[in-house]
């Protein structure tokens, strides 16, 4: 039951506003005493004409409702107190009656929704900035397709672009080593790029022969396609080995390249609309006006950008998916270019273009160092995956030496770790990433989360067979109460995580939630409560919310532990 809607419906019997106001005005008391839910009556007194208070105590005489123990009036505010009977009763029932679908409001039926995340570069290393618009997008997948959207995931591959000249160039002067470019590609092409990019310094002709080696590959020469292709499949190898760990999916991974073939239709159309201005001896579409630079189209070599080739996808995004949203998870270094992007659309005619949403996230910091392709500085991937279980092995050993499948549960483990730490934060803040306290079993962070579960399901697992019908009148302490508040709350978080395209906040209500968990665990000895009928309903509980932190986790994209 939605208790604000339906007080606010209450409550518009009365008065002449209307509802969605009235729904805002509605506040939750900051303590217990004062209510579960406050409406201030000073926005009233203007057109009824009459001291808030009078107000609040005249609508007090006046609402009949259902589902509440009563209703007082402190001084302006009318303050509502909810039958935590029957509150609880209907709370638990509705999430064991829903199961792994609890928390849905499913408002996203009949619409498509495009959500582009991940999108690394081919030959270059995934870093844990890629990883970073893995998680979102992911998160983000997973709630909209909660909420009934249908949904494209799409991994753009950067597969295109003047750095693949580069590495032709590099290869063909025979610096790549042919078994490290069989054993472990993408080491191996950084390396020769890493290598081209100092060369190059010294003999800037070798800029020249990649830029050549580019334009031979657009031209599709079949040596230039071969060697990229090469390039391409190895890559994508080793991209697809970190994606089946994150057990991260797409439907098309459409990148760059895909484009090559769109790209005459969307220049022509910007020239039909008279967009296009000679700006330096490139072409480009003018966007001063909007206090933005031009965006460029074409080089003044003739060659096509990456603003081009995002002009060209979002129109067959548009053409193929008719899109309601199209999202693009991208780090914040390019705000700006979907700026341009959007604006272009806009100044061509498409208004759709206020469809198309980037979802920016900030830097990641790994500990103190800045993360870099180009010097070689980079933070491996694989080795962050790998560190984290293994450190996540240790803990167990240490603590839990007899569990089963000790390997699969710490992979689960330091896997969800990391993934948890990326989405707990607000994504437009830095992320600094120190591996110990992600890991931690006792800070805010995804074990303790999946230990809360853990927990909550040893305590199921004792309790063998549970009756369906239980008297919820026992739970009376304030923790359950406050804990069955958070499970009903849920639908909301994600509500607004999918309204602000912001996983953190579903991130940290689940972190709320286990809090509440261990404060309500703390206060029984759970299962040793000789009252039968108290245990029960202590137990059914327990059952609602490790079904609600399940749920959450799965839309975090963070795997669940039965035991640990
Ligand atoms: N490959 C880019 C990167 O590593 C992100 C892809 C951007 N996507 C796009 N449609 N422009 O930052």
């Amino acid at each position: 039951m939605d208790y604000q809607r339906y007080i606010a419906e209450k409550i518009k019997e009365f008065v002449d506003m209307n509802l969605s106001d009235i729904e805002r005005l509605i506040e939750i008391p900051p303590n217990a005493d004062m209510g579960d839910y406050a409406f201030p009556c000073f926005k009233l007194s203007k057109a009824i004409k009459k001291a808030p208070n009078m107000i609040a105590a005249d609508l007090k005489t006046k609402i009949k409702t259902n589902g509440f123990e009563k209703i007082e009036t402190i001084g302006p505010y009318l303050n509502f107190f909810i039958d935590k009977y029957i509150f609880v009763k209907t709370v638990l029932n509705e999430i064991l009656a829903e199961g792994d679908s609890y928390g849905s409001s499913k408002i996203g039926a009949g619409k498509n929704i495009v959500v582009q995340y991940s999108s690394p570069n081919i030959a270059r290393p995934f870093h844990v900035g890629h990883l970073f618009a893995t998680t979102i997008g992911n998160s983000l997948y997973k709630m909209l397709s909660f909420e009934g959207y249908n949904c494209v995931r799409i991994n753009h591959l950067e597969d295109s672009g003047t750095q693949f000249g580069k590495l032709i160039a590099a290869y063909k002067m025979g610096w790549a080593d042919e078994s490290k470019l069989e054993k472990e590609p993408i080491n191996e092409l950084l390396r020769i790029y890493v290598k081209f990019h100092e060369e190059a310094e010294k003999h800037p002709e070798y800029e020249d022969a990649a830029r050549k080696y580019f334009k031979l590959l657009e031209n599709g020469e079949e040596e230039e396609i071969k060697l990229w292709t090469r390039f391409k499949d190895s890559s994508l190898k080793e991209f697809n080995k970190i994606y089946t760990r994150l057990k991260v999916e797409f439907d098309s991974y459409a990148g760059e390249s895909f484009y090559s073939d769109k790209l005459d239709a969307v220049v022509n159309e910007i020239a039909e609309k008279s967009l296009l201005t000679e700006s330096n001896g490139a072409k480009a579409v003018m966007l001063k006006e909007y206090n933005m630079a031009p965006c460029i189209i074409k080089k003044t070599d003739g060659a096509t950008t990456y603003a081009t080739r995002d002009l060209a996808a979002a129109v067959y995004r548009k053409k193929t998916y008719d899109f309601y949203k199209n999202i693009y998870v991208i780090g914040s270094t390019q705000v700006l270019h979907f700026k341009q992007i959007f604006t272009t659309l806009k100044l061509m005619g498409k208004d759709w273009a206020e469809d198309c949403i980037h979802v920016d996230f900030g830097p990641v910091k790994f500990t103190d160092k800045k993360l870099s392709t180009r010097k070689g500085d980079v933070i491996f991937l694989d080795d962050l995956l790998n560190e984290a279980v293994q450190k996540t092995l240790e803990v167990i050993n240490d603590k839990s030496p007899d569990l089963e499948n000790k390997e699969t549960v710490a992979e689960k483990i330091g896997i969800g770790a990391v993934i948890f730490n990326y989405l707990k934060n607000n994504r437009e803040d830095d992320i600094v990433f120190d591996l110990k306290e992600v890991l931690s079993f006792d800070g805010e962070t995804g074990p303790y989360v999946q230990y809360t579960y853990a927990r909550g399901k040893s305590v199921l697992r004792k309790a063998g067979n549970i009756p369906q019908n239980v008297d919820f009148t026992r739970l009376t302490e304030v923790e359950e109460f406050e804990l069955v508040k958070q499970l009903a709350a849920f639908k909301e978080y994600i509500l607004n995580s999918i309204e602000k395209y912001e996983p953190s906040i579903v991130t940290r209500y689940i972190i709320d939630l286990a809090k509440a968990f261990n404060k309500f665990y703390n206060l029984h000895s759970v299962l040793n409560a000789d009252d039968i009928d108290l245990k029960n309903a202590i137990i059914r509980l327990v059952e609602g919310a490790c079904q609600v932190i399940k749920n959450g986790l799965n839309l975090l994209g963070v795997d669940i532990v039965e035991k640990m």
